[in-house]
């Protein structure tokens, strides 16, 4: 690492505990800057709900959560998800809950939905076990909804819930652990990448139509990264000489290029909806400033499925590492891109405008009458 970038990098991680830590210490004194913040997704977000499911997509064991205060807990990761960042900027005083250990007076707070394997169509991730798919998180949420309006009475159950803010990350399975596992699916035989991303956006514009539906208002919808740069890709595929798989980059940004519009019409047609997309590709192409030692290699002994192996001693610097296991990132790489979704240093990262300006907004029409 050269002198520069040693100190920018340095610069960098002690502006960003900084703003971390007086947001903590604001919300320490005060209420969250918002009420309520409920997650669907898939692996980057879960913090547990397939700790109890049968399948081979769950990490409830070391070395996972090396650098999280409570040791491994579901979470893909080292430490921190994107979304316990995103908590934590928010002023929330602890984590949300993964719906699978909610308890009654948490759902106030939001909760959390994302299941590791799980995407758009039902069926992403099966060759794994089981998952929770976008529509059942959506189901799942819905029994929160009813236990809502039995606790506070339908009225005030909607107006808390307009005023939640909701994220939704969903479609890296459906490429990874779909489209492009033809031994295990037969999407790619029936269809282009351009009629199958095609199909993928409608359903999942309909999920954040119904998203809507269940009284959600303020969306972030996350798009997708770079997933053809991913260990676990570039070992599986193979890069032909460029840096990563191109097929798999390639997907990513026409799955992004199809949802953007998507975004536009959705704010259109749904009175009061304030959508915003998160442009992952973009802020993880710009993680070069972080100057990782190693990109390409995950920081913990991972086995065929890219998971890490069970108690094997992971890299000891993980904050030079921008892969913890062979799919997921570390956890300074989570902190870097949630700082970025929530104040958009630059005007790619975030359309129309970034979750701090999201969060700004009043609640429209139903306070403004
Ligand atoms: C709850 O309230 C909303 C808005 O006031 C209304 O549209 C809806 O029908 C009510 N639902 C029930 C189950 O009472
Ligand atoms: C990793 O970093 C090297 C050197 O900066 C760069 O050339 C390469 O493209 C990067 N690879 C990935 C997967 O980002
Ligand atoms: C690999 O790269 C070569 C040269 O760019 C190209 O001709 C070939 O089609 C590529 N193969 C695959 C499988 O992408
Ligand atoms: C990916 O997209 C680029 C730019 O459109 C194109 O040149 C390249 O051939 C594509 N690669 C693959 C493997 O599809
Ligand atoms: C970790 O990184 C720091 C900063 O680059 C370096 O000073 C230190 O020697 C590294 N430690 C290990 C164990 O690699």
């Amino acid at each position: 690492m050269t002198m520069l970038a040693h100190e920018m990098k340095r610069l960098w991680m002690v502006l960003v505990l900084f703003m971390v830590f007086s947001m903590w210490q604001h919300c320490a004194t005060g209420d969250p800057l918002v009420p309520c913040y409920f997650i669907f997704g898939d692996s980057l977000a879960d913090n547990g709900n397939n700790n109890m499911l049968q399948t081979l997509a769950k990490v409830d064991y070391a070395p996972y959560g090396v650098d999280f205060p409570n040791g491994p807990s579901g979470r893909f990761c080292n430490g921190l998800t994107v979304v316990d960042v995103i908590a934590e900027i928010l002023g929330f005083h602890s984590y949300i809950p993964p719906f699978a250990a909610a308890k009654e007076a948490d759902i106030l707070h939001g909760v959390n939905y994302a299941s590791g394997a799980a995407g758009i169509r039902d069926e992403t991730g099966q060759e794994l076990g089981e998952r929770i798919c976008m529509n059942m998180q959506l189901q799942n949420h819905h029994k929160t909804v009813q236990n809502l309006i039995g606790m506070l009475g339908n009225e005030s159950a909607l107006r808390n819930l307009n005023k939640c803010l909701y994220s939704v990350g969903m479609g890296n399975n459906d490429y990874l652990n779909n489209y492009f596992l033809p031994q295990y699916f037969p999407t790619s035989h029936e269809y282009t990448l351009e009629k199958y991303t095609q199909l993928l956006i409608e359903q999942y514009s309909q999920q954040l139509r119904s998203l809507y539906e269940l009284g959600a208002r303020k969306l972030v919808v996350f798009g997708l990264g770079k997933i053809g740069c991913v260990p676990g890709a570039i070992d599986t595929y193979g890069t032909n000489g460029s840096a990563c798989v191109e097929l798999l980059n390639n997907a990513s940004q026409l799955f992004n290029s199809k949802l953007l519009p998507v975004i536009d019409e959705l704010n259109d047609d749904l009175p009061d909806a304030k959508i915003i997309y998160i442009n992952n590709y973009k802020i993880g192409e710009d993680s070069t400033v972080l100057d990782f030692k190693v990109n390409n290699t995950a920081c913990c002994p991972s086995s065929t499925i890219g998971q890490c192996i069970p108690d094997q001693v992971p890299c000891q610097n993980r904050t030079q590492y921008m892969f913890w296991d062979s799919f997921h990132p570390t956890e300074i790489f989570n902190i870097f891109y949630a700082e970025r979704s929530y104040s958009a240093l630059d005007p790619s990262y975030a359309y129309p405008y970034d979750i701090r300006h999201l969060i700004s907004l009043d609640q429209g029409v139903a306070e403004a009458k």
